[in-house]
């Protein structure tokens, strides 16, 4: 890996997902995570301050080592004890049934196989626990999406292989999530990179 991947893209990113918008969105979700949570696709760490004292523990999971070293500068000040974990969403070193809340924002969009790692979030949540989630994705406006497909392949490159044009509602009730609620919008911004879908999910 060279020196743009390794170093400078890492710090373009935490840069660039501090923008009001996903601040804002962050909000919406995080708050609700409860006990034993885990975060797929923790990156620099901007959803800790979120996290309200319901959380037990947190088990954050990235396969970048650089942003996990970035968010653990971040975790200093949380009140519950993190475990950082690298590795990819798609191979969750945790037992079945072992956590209550998962969470996951502007991620599902960059995992290479997003149905396995939301497999993976379904294997380790609890029959009560809940997937919470805040992700870009798939506009259901005609124009909009036509763009989203045809700026993907160009988008992929220049944004360490996030897709625009993913249904998250569709990938994640895939996964065999029953989704309890969801919001859909458009942030403010481009909109073939701003479409957002804000839910929750529960074992269906
Ligand atoms: C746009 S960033 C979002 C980071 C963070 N969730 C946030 O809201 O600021 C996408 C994140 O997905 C992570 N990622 C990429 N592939 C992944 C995979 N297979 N499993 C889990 N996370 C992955 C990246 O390392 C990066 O941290």
């Amino acid at each position: 890996m060279g020196w743009y991947e390794h170093w400078l893209f890492p710090r373009i990113l935490d840069l660039s997902m501090r923008n009001k918008e996903a601040t804002r969105l962050r909000a919406l979700v995080v708050p609700d995570a409860r006990g034993a949570t885990l975060e797929v696709g923790v990156g620099s760490g901007l959803n800790l301050r979120f996290y309200g004292d319901r959380v037990e523990r947190l088990i954050a999971v990235d396969p970048s080592e650089e942003l996990l070293r970035m968010a653990r500068r971040k975790a200093r000040t949380t009140a519950f004890p993190i475990e950082f974990i690298a590795r990819p969403g798609e191979e969750l070193p945790l037992e079945d049934n072992s956590v209550d809340s998962v969470v996951v924002t502007f991620t599902l969009c960059t995992v290479a196989d997003p149905l396995k790692a939301l497999r993976e979030m379904r294997r380790v949540l609890k029959p009560r626990g809940e997937i919470l989630f805040a992700e870009h994705g798939l506009a259901p406006d005609p124009a909009v999406a036509r763009w989203q497909r045809r700026l993907n392949p160009l988008w992929r490159r220049v944004a360490g292989g996030c897709n625009l044009d993913r249904k998250m509602d569709d990938l994640i009730a895939g996964a065999g999530f029953r989704i309890n609620k969801l919001t859909t919008e458009y942030a403010k911004g481009p909109r073939p990179m701003s479409y957002v879908y804000v839910s929750r999910a529960s074992l269906a």
